[in-house]
């Protein structure tokens, strides 16, 4: 329905404001584009040292995909096309329509558009990518990780949704390709360095 459709492009728009890069010229600190990794995401914003800009990043990138995926539901939009929303907000975030088309990795944003589907799969998505994160220390390998477990979740919670799931993983983990090489040749930067470094 027109709806349907108006929640999908909404969703893709939404996606496509970059938190990281309005987040930082609010902060007044360099474009994410061009520092660190040059990636428009929190950790790459947490590379400057300011964590609360970082939190931000994270909260609003979230957001993106939490809201209307929600607002769709509460539409009573059908599973099919909630899966399309959430897709599209993913997409915004990698694909922006206002910066370019250069955006992130999608982490958050499909962390947050999985949101809806429960607390056991968001608590499993999140305790997934905090243990590997402890164990290795690298933020891409703790996403990679985690987009690599997804399918495998929501199969045992709402089946339904496994291909939508493993479509976003496997989007997220090409997006990461380049952080894929750095690990191989052990040139990332682990994050947990970075902290500690700033207390
Ligand atoms: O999840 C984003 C993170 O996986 C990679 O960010 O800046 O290290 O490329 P970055």
């Amino acid at each position: 329905t027109a709806l349907t459709l108006f929640m999908i492009i909404l969703a893709y728009l939404g996606g496509s404001v970059s938190s990281a890069v309005l987040i930082s010229r609010l902060y007044r600190l360099p474009d994410p584009r061009t520092h660190g990794s040059g990636n428009p995401g929190a950790t790459n914003v947490l590379r400057t040292g300011n964590r609360s800009a970082a939190v931000w990043v994270l909260l609003l990138d979230i957001l993106k995909g939490t809201l209307p995926v929600y607002l769709g539901w509460f539409l009573d939009i059908s599973p099919l096309y909630l899966a399309f929303i959430a897709m599209a907000a993913c997409l915004g975030h990698m694909f922006p329509l206002f910066f370019h088309f250069r955006g992130g990795k999608g982490v958050a944003t499909a962390l947050g558009a999985l949101l809806p589907l429960g607390m056991d799969m968001a608590g499993l998505l999140l305790l997934t990518w905090l243990v590997s994160l402890g164990l290795f220390g690298y933020s891409s390998l703790a996403s990679l990780i985690t987009a690599l477990f997804a399918p495998l979740f929501v199969y045992f919670i709402k089946p339904e949704y496994t291909l939508a799931v493993a479509l976003l993983s496997c989007l997220i983990i090409i997006r990461h390709h380049r952080n894929i090489s750095r690990l191989y040749h052990n040139e990332e930067t682990p994050i947990l360095n970075r902290l500690k470094r700033n207390r």
